[in-house]
């Protein structure tokens, strides 16, 4: 399976995937930020990187529908990439495109998860891989992980821990996907085997 992975800063998801490539293979990764920590990681692994400008919407969003048809990608992943694509963009991807997001969604979309989190003194947090549709943090949710919220935790402890668990959701996600066991079909999510 080919996969494109589309960025904004640290990439510490998309090193993830890059270790792992169980079954898939990333041949493209892309960001909007030309400083992205990223880009740097994509270098190291020998895998071909591009800076999109994002000035011109339209312009970098047909980059990406033209990059995706060449490279004849099977999955495009948003790891990280703080850019809201039109429904344009993505009605033409889907379901061939995710996200991971870091809250048990649907509860908390957007930004400042942790934080969230805290302050309405949740007993439990988690990240959530899901199919993107038109709206912001949204469609069909594949996968999620969880850990609990304890009281000597704030904002910084929280994503520390739920980024590493993050790594495993995606990588392990991506993998089933790879291996078919988990597809759409008959627009609803099959899992060939017991949900994540
Ligand atoms: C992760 O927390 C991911 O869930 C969110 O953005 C963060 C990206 O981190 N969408 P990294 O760039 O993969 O390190």
């Amino acid at each position: 399976m080919k996969v494109v992975v589309l960025i904004s800063g640290r990439g510490s998801n998309l090193e993830a995937l890059l270790q792992d490539q169980s079954g898939y293979q990333i041949t493209h990764v892309i960001s909007n930020n030309p400083t992205a920590k990223g880009l740097e990681i994509a270098h190291h692994y020998g895998v071909t990187n591009s800076y999109l400008d994002w000035t011109d919407r339209q312009k970098a969003e047909q980059f990406l529908l033209d990059i995706s048809g060449q490279e004849q990608a099977d999955l495009v992943i948003l790891a990280g990439f703080m850019k809201i694509l039109s429904a344009e963009l993505v009605d033409r991807l889907f379901p061939k495109i995710i996200n991971i997001h870091p809250s048990l969604l649907p509860d908390y979309p957007g930004l400042n998860t942790h934080q969230r989190v805290l302050e309405d003194q949740r007993d439990w947090h988690g990240a959530t891989v899901h199919l993107v549709d038109s709206q912001l943090d949204h469609g069909p949710r594949i996968s999620q992980t969880t850990i609990p919220v304890t009281a000597a935790d704030n904002a910084t402890s929280l994503a520390e821990k739920l980024l590493r668990k993050e790594h495993k959701l995606l990588t392990r996600t991506v993998g089933l996907m790879a291996q078919q066991q988990i597809l759409w079909q008959d627009q609803q999510l099959m899992y060939k085997q017991q949900p994540l």
